[in-house]
C-alpha cells in the first residue's frame, strides 16, 4: 500500500509541473494540426446537425456528450454547431475537423467519423466548456491495428473485454485478436461438440508462481469458464459498433491439448490429453487424420457464423510436428499426399484450412511458423519471432502482421526494478513500444504495402486479474496506437507529456491500473574505462535524484540532473548496496536499490569467441564484469545468451594479477527454452602458451 501511495505522488507531483502547457495532447497524433488563437464556447446545448451521422457516431456522441461531459445536444437536420459531411475521393479512414464558430467534421468512411469524434472528445477542454479554433486533417498509418488477447491461460469476463474495446477504439485501434483455444481450456462454445467446453474448458489447477521454479506449486481450484455463443456475438456487435473487427484464433494443429482432452480421438493413436495446468509447449497435437481434419471444419463452419470479419486465425505456432512420425494415420496422411517430411504435413493441414475458409470467403492468418512447411496460397502471416518470417512473407507477396516479441509482446516485463508484478520475462519499456517500426527496412518499396500494420499481444500465463491486465496494457496500448495509427508520430518526450497532461488522468478516470514505471528514474550500472559506473537519470530533468550506501551516507552528486557515480573497485569481491532517492519539490517520487558487487575486473572486458543472440547481448563483453548479478525475474539484460554449441571466453590478466577467486552465474528458464550449459571448462594460459586446465 505503501508503493501505491508513493507511486500516486508522482503523479499529482508531475501534473504540476506539465500542465502549464497548453498544447493539444491528442494521442494517437493527427497527421495535420494546426491551432487559432480564439476558442469556440461549448454551449450548454449544442445543436448537432445529424443528416450525415452515422449510427454508430451519434451513439458515441451522446454517450460522450450527455453522460461523460453531462451537456446536452440537440439534434437538427438543417444548420448547427456541429456539422457533418461524406468526402469521396480521399483516402480510406480519411478525416477533417475544422473549428471556429463553427464544429466541421469531413469524414470519408463511417469509422472514420467515428475516429474524428475520438479526437475531437479529446481537445474539449471540460472545465472550461471550451476547444481551441483549429484545423485536423488525419488518416491512419496502418489498416491492421491490433491488440491481441489470451482467455485459454486465464479467462476474462464479457464485461473486462468490453472495457479493453472501449479503450482500444479510444485510441484508434481496430482489430481485436481473440485468442480462445489452447492447451489451458479451450473457450468457445461450439454447438456441434458440447464436450469441448464441459471438458476443454476445464482446468483442475493451475500453477503458481513462474514456470521455471522449482518444485512446482499448484492451486488445485477448479476453472471452467468460456464465453457462449450469445456472449460471443454480444462482443462481436458491441466491437463492430466501435469499428473494431474481431478475428477469433482457433488454435491447430498445436496447442490443442485441451481440446483433445474432450475429444481423445482427435489426437493421435496411442496418446492422451489433460487441460494443461502449466505452461509450456505440449507434445501431443491434432492428427492429421481425416476425421481430426473434418472435426475441425465443423468447428471453423460454426466459427465462420460467428464472426463476420475477414481473418480467421488459425495459430499454427509452436508445433512439435515429430510427434507425427509416431503415428500410423499420419503417415498415411502423408503418404496419400506425396509429404516427405512432418513440416510438409503442417503445410498440408493449414492448406485444407485454408481451402475451406477460402470457400467460406475468409481468409486465414497464422504465426509465421505457417511458412516453414510451405505457405497456402491465402495465407496471411502474423510475424511474431522477429521480423524474418513478416519479410519472407511479404517478399511471397502475402499479407502481413507484425508482432515481433522484441516490441509487442506486452506480457514482458516494463520495468527492470524488483516489485514489478510477475511476468513471463523479457523487458518491454514504454519507449521501446513507442519505438517499435511496423516495416521491416529490409522489404522494398512495393513489398512494403504487403505489411497490413501490427498488433500487441498479451498471453497471460501470469496475469490472473483485470487489475494485473490493465497494469500490463497500459500505458503501453497508448504507445502502440501512436505506432500503428499516426503518420505524423510525436516525439517520446511529446508522447510522455501528452500521457502526464491528460491521457493518465483520462485512464484514472476510467478506474484503468496503468503502470506508472515509465516514470521511474532510468538506473543503469555501465563500463566505461575498465570501471562500473551507476547512472541515474530522473524522468523530469528538474528533480533531485541522492544516492546512499548503507550506512546511509551520500555518495553521489548530480551534474545536468544526471547521477554518474563511479562505483568502487576491489581486490576481492564485496556486495555494495545503494539506495537511489529521486525527489520533486523535497518529496522522495521514487526510491529504488541496486545491489553491486565490486571486484578487480570490473568494467574490464572479455574476447568472446561467438556474438551473443541478439535478444539476449547484454551490453556486450561487460555484461560479465559489470557487478551486477544476472538476477531473477531476468529481463534479458543482465545476461549473455548464446545459440551456439560451444562458446569460448578470454580473459586478459594484467601482468601480476593475481587472482582467489572466479564467480560465473548461469540461467536455466525452460519455458523461456534458456537452458545450463552441459559443460564448463576453465583453462589458465599462460604468455609462453602453457595452459592448465583448472
Ligand atoms: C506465440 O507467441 N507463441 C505466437
Ligand atoms: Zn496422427
Amino acid at each position: 500500500m505503501e508503493r501505491r501511495g508513493l507511486i500516486n505522488s508522482i503523479i499529482f507531483v508531475l501534473f504540476g509541473i506539465f500542465n502549464i502547457h497548453s498544447q493539444l495532447n491528442i494521442i494517437p497524433s493527427p497527421t495535420n494540426v494546426s491551432v487559432g488563437k480564439n476558442n469556440f464556447s461549448i454551449p450548454n446545448e449544442l445543436v448537432v446537425n445529424d443528416l450525415l451521422l452515422p449510427e454508430y457516431s451519434k451513439e458515441l456522441l451522446i454517450q460522450f456528450w450527455t453522460k461523460e461531459f453531462g451537456k446536452n445536444l440537440v439534434f437538427a437536420s438543417n444548420e448547427g454547431d456541429l456539422i457533418f459531411s461524406k468526402l469521396s475521393n480521399v483516402p480510406r479512414d480519411f478525416y477533417s475537423i475544422n473549428i471556429d464558430t463553427k464544429i466541421r467534421i469531413n469524414y470519408s468512411s463511417d469509422a472514420s467519423c467515428f475516429y474524428a469524434l475520438q479526437t475531437l472528445f479529446q481537445v474539449i477542454n471540460k472545465k472550461e466548456s471550451i476547444i481551441p479554433f483549429l484545423q485536423i486533417s488525419d488518416e491512419p498509418n496502418f489498416e491492421w491495428r491490433g491488440m491481441h488477447l489470451d482467455v485459454s491461460r486465464h479467462f476474462y469476463s464479457v464485461q473486462t473485454i468490453k472495457k479493453y474495446l472501449d479503450l482500444m477504439s479510444v485510441y484508434k485501434l481496430n482489430t481485436f485478436h481473440w485468442h480462445l483455444t489452447d492447451d489451458q481450456g479451450w473457450r468457445i462454445e461450439i454447438r456441434k461438440y458440447p464436450l469441448l467446453t464441459s471438458v476443454g474448458a476445464r482446468r483442475d489447477s493451475t500453477l503458481i508462481g513462474h514456470a521455471s521454479e522449482i518444485p512446482k506449486k499448484f492451486d488445485y481450484k477448479v476453472v471452467k469458464e468460456y464465453y457462449t455463443q450469445k456472449d460471443i456475438r454480444e462482443l462481436v456487435e458491441y466491437a463492430a459498433k466501435k469499428y473494431i473487427t474481431v478475428v477469433p484464433e482457433i488454435e491447430m494443429p498445436g496447442h490443442a491439448s485441451a481440446a483433445i482432452a474432450a475429444y481423445p480421438e482427435l489426437g493421435c493413436k496411442g496418446f492422451t490429453s489433460k487441460v494443461e495446468s502449466e505452461w509450456g509447449v505440449f507434445d501431443n497435437i491434432f492428427c492429421s487424420k481425416t476425421n481430426t481434419m473434418n472435426f475441425i471444419k465443423d468447428v471453423l463452419a460454426e466459427v465462420c457464423d460467428l464472426f463476420p470479419g475477414k481473418y480467421i486465425h488459425i495459430g499454427g505456432d509452436e508445433v512439435l510436428v515429430n510427434h507425427w512420425e509416431r503415428c500410423a494415420d499420419c503417415k498415411i496422411t502423408m503418404e496419400k499426399n506425396g509429404l516427405k517430411e512432418t513440416k510438409e504435413l503442417q503445410g498440408y493441414f493449414l492448406s485444407e484450412m485454408d481451402n475451406f475458409l477460402t470457400q467460406r470467403g475468409k481468409n486465414i492468418i497464422g504465426w509465421d511458423e505457417i511458412l516453414e512447411g510451405g505457405l497456402s496460397p491465402n495465407a496471411a502471416v502474423m510475424s511474431w519471432r522477429g521480423e524474418a518470417g513478416g519479410v519472407a512473407a511479404a517478399q511471397l507477396e502475402h499479407s502481413v502482421v507484425m508482432s515481433p516479441t522484441s516490441h509487442c509482446y506486452f506480457d514482458h516485463y516494463q520495468s527492470n526494478r524488483s516489485g514489478e508484478p510477475l511476468a513471463i520475462g523479457g523487458y518491454l519499456p514504454l519507449s521501446k513500444v513507442f519505438d517499435f517500426q511496423p516495416i521491416p527496412s529490409s522489404l522494398i518499396h512495393y513489398q512494403r504495402t504487403y505489411v497490413k500494420g501490427g498488433q500487441a499481444n498479451l498471453w497471460t500465463e501470469y496475469i490472473k486479474t483485470e487489475e494485473h491486465l490493465d497494469y500490463m496494457i497500459f500505458p503501453r496500448l497508448l504507445a502502440m496506437s501512436e505506432v500503428l495509427w499516426s503518420k505524423n508520430k510525436s516525439t517520446f518526450n511529446e508522447f510522455s507529456d501528452k500521457l502526464l497532461n491528460s491521457h493518465l488522468g483520462f485512464l484514472t478516470g476510467r478506474k484503468v491500473n496503468f503502470s506508472k514505471a515509465f516514470l521511474n528514474s532510468a538506473i543503469e550500472i555501465i563500463s566505461e574505462n575498465n570501471q562500473s559506473i551507476l547512472q541515474v537519470e530522473p524522468f523530469n530533468k528538474e528533480s533531485l535524484v541522492q544516492c546512499f550506501d548503507l550506512n546511509k551516507e551520500f555518495v553521489s552528486s548530480q551534474v545536468n540532473g544526471k547521477i554518474n557515480y563511479v562505483l568502487p573497485k576491489t581486490k576481492t569481491p564485496q556486495i555494495h548496496e545503494y539506495t537511489v532517492l529521486t525527489l520533486q519539490d523535497g518529496l522522495v517520487i521514487d526510491s529504488a536499490k541496486v545491489v553491486f558487487m565490486s571486484h578487480s575486473t570490473n568494467g574490464d572486458s572479455w574476447i568472446i569467441s561467438k556474438k551473443p543472440s541478439t535478444s539476449y547481448a547484454g551490453k556486450g563483453s561487460t555484461t560479465l564484469t559489470d557487478g551486477i548479478l544476472g538476477a531473477r525475474p531476468w529481463n534479458g539484460k543482465d545476461w549473455l545468451g548464446f545459440q551456439e554449441d560451444t562458446v569460448a571466453f578470454q580473459f586478459n590478466f594484467l601482468k601480476n594479477q593475481k587472482r582467489n577467486h572466479l564467480y560465473i552465474n548461469f540461467l536455466q528458464a525452460e519455458s523461456s527454452w534458456i537452458y545450463l550449459p552441459e559443460r564448463v571448462n576453465f583453462v589458465f594460459t599462460k604468455k609462453n602458451g602453457k595452459s592448465k586446465l583448472i
